[in-house]
This record gives structure tokens, sequence and C-alpha cells, in this order.
């Protein structure tokens, strides 16, 4: 044990030098310094979480010359006893790992998995011979998976575009005086409401919480129905067919594409603990947006001016080529 060794070596100082027992703990005990590390974060997705302690000045080159505690606010995790070459582990933290090799190199950091590591003070205590030193980090758990304003993102495009979509739903059925009980109404009014409710839903499993199974559902639920807008163009422009036809190809082959980042950005983000590519889907759910914003505007303003100006061009070209 070392603190056995410890003693003695006090015992030896105090025949040489009596007096300097009195200043021992100060003079002749040397402390271990640590790397100033007192707090950590770890994500709410990880498995495990490792809580740091380094210390910078070990000496020895033998674990039998080391002991290590750590403890959790005054419950014992682990103790490694160097001399005997025996852990204590604690039944509460049996998954509790340290690198026994790793401490000669000054690393008694303290590996837990995230069920047993609770937030709070954990303390590092080392003893190396006759020194010891201790430090205490703190343990957060921090947000996982998107940060907060790509999360209001994700959440306001798909609702904004579900808002345009129901804008010209109510043009259409104004302008065109369609009957409210043909074909392409029933079409587009049930694809509606059948969006809208499985955004509402997929937003309710998306928005509570860190990064889980269920969120990531909720993710794929609330983005997915974005790929009806871009089958709905068609529905949308049919009656104007011939005049508007190259508008509808336009706003139907730059939502197809805001639908392909929407699903390569899913693909890359949905099961990722902290992903990279949230500006992906992020990306494809504005266009989709951006894209029924225009078809708004072209519905309301612009379709009767390209129409007339159409129709004027085609009456001069017609002039021109007699
Ligand atoms: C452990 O800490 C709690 C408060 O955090 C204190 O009430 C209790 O007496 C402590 N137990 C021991 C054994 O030190
Ligand atoms: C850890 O302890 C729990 C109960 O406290 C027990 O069910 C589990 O099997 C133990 N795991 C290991 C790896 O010993
Ligand atoms: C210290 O050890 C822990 C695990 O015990 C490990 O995760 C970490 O990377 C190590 N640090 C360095 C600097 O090697
Ligand atoms: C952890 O320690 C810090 C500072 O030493 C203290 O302010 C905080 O209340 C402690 N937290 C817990 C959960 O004991």
């Amino acid at each position: 044990m070392p603190l056995r060794r410890a003693k003695g070596w006090s015992l030896l100082i105090s025949s040489i030098c009596p007096w300097c027992l009195l200043s021992w703990p100060f003079e002749c005990s040397a402390q271990l310094i640590f790397k100033n590390i007192n707090s950590v974060a770890a994500r709410d997705c990880d498995k495990f979480v490792v809580i740091p302690c380094y210390v910078s000045n070990i000496e020895t080159q033998d674990t039998r010359d080391l002991h290590l505690n750590w403890k959790f606010g005054n419950t014992s995790i682990l103790t490694f006893d160097g001399y005997e070459n025996k852990y204590f582990r604690s039944p509460l933290f049996n998954s509790s790992k340290i690198s026994t090799s790793d401490i000669l190199k000054g690393n008694a950091s303290l590996t837990l998995k995230k069920n047993e590591a609770k937030e709070g003070n954990y303390t590092c205590t080392v003893t190396e011979l006759s020194r010891e030193g201790k430090i205490t980090v703190n343990l957060k758990y921090q947000a996982s998976w998107f940060s907060l304003s790509e999360t209001i993102l994700i959440i306001i495009f798909p609702f904004l575009t579900i808002l345009l979509f129901w804008a010209q739903f109510a043009i259409l059925l104004r302008k065109y005086k369609s009957n409210p009980m043909n074909k392409k109404t029933i079409v587009l009014s049930t694809s509606g409401i059948l969006i809208t409710m499985i955004i509402i839903i997929g937003a309710i499993l998306f928005i509570p919480g860190n990064y889980s199974k269920t969120k990531s559902y909720g993710l794929i639920f609330f983005v997915s129905p974005t790929v009806m807008p871009v089958f709905l163009q068609y529905y949308k422009f049919k009656p104007a067919i011939g005049r508007t036809l190259h508008a509808m190809i336009i706003f139907t082959v730059v939502q197809a594409l805001g639908f392909v980042l929407i699903m390569a950005g899913l693909y890359v983000t949905v099961t990722e603990c902290a992903p990279k590519y949230g500006p992906l889907l992020i990306s494809g759910l504005a266009i989709m947006t951006l894209v029924e914003l225009l078809g708004l505007i072209y519905m309301k303003w612009l379709a009767p001016l390209v129409v007339g100006l159409l129709e004027q061009s085609v009456c001069y070209l017609s002039l021109l080529t007699g």
C-alpha cells in the first residue's frame, strides 16, 4: 500500500530531522499536479462517457507505486490499488473502467456507460508513493442532434410550405371558380389535409428532447410529406396547362431537386448523434418552401401578366411570319 510506504518515508525523515515532520505535508511531500479540467460535457446520445483526469508529473514507471480512486459525490466508484494490483468497483458503477498502463503516462481518466454516469461531481484522487493530489470534474449532458437554429429552420420550412400550399389552393378555388367537387380540388384538398396531419404528428414527435429513436422517426415523418407538393404542382396548374406549362415544369423540377436534397439530408443525419450535414436537409426544405412561394406569386400576380405577354408575343410572331 502506498500509504504504508508513505508512513515509512515519514518515519525515516523524522529520524533524520524531527522538525521536518512539522512542516512535512507542505515541504517534503510534493503535490501531484493535475491538468485543470473542471468540467466535461457529454452528449446525450453517447454510449460511453469519459471523465478526464490527467496528472502531469507522474514519475514512477511502476504501477505498484500508484493508488487511484474515483468518487461520485462521496460514493466510491472505482479504486485501483497498484501495490496489490487490485480493482474495487462499486456495483452501482460496474461499467467503470480505467486504463492501468495509461496512468503511468498520467492519464487516469474514467470511462463509464452513459446510464451509470449521472450529472454531478466526480473526484479523481491519485497517490504516487507519498505524493497525492485530487481534482473534481463536473459532468454535464449537453443537447445532442441538431443545433437550436437548425431545429428551428427544420420545423419552420415544412409549416411554411404547407401554409403556402393552402394559400395557393384558396386562390385556385376563387380565381378559377373551381367546382369544389371536381377531381382536381378533391385531390388537392385531401392531399393537403394528409400532409398537414402528417407534418403535425411528425413535429410533435420531433420537437421534444434530445436525440432518440422516436425523434428520428419524427423527423422522417415530418419532412417526408414534402414530396407531395412536387406531384401537386401538376394538379395546381392543370387547368392552365399549355399556357403555364413552362412554369409548371420548372417548379416541378426544382422542387424534385429539393426533395432529393431532403432525402440525402435525412440519410446522413437521421441516425447521427451530432449530425454534420444539417444544412443539406435544411437547404432541401428551403427550396421546397421557395418554390411554393414562387408558385403563389406566379398564380396571384404573374400568371395573368405572363399569359398576356405570351399571347402578345404569339400575336406578334404570327404577324411577323405572316
Ligand atoms: C455524503 O454527502 C451527503 C451530502 O452530499 C452528506 O449528507 C453525507 O453525510 C455524506 N456522507 C459521507 C459518508 O460523507
Ligand atoms: C452491473 O450491475 C447490475 C445490477 O446492479 C447487474 O444487473 C449487471 O449484470 C452488472 N453488470 C456487470 C457487467 O457486471
Ligand atoms: C485517456 O484515457 C481515456 C480512456 O481511458 C481515453 O479515452 C483518452 O483518449 C485518453 N487520453 C489521451 C490524451 O490519450
Ligand atoms: C459540484 O461542484 C461545484 C463546485 O465545486 C458546486 O458548485 C456544485 O454545486 C456541485 N454539484 C453537485 C451536484 O454537487
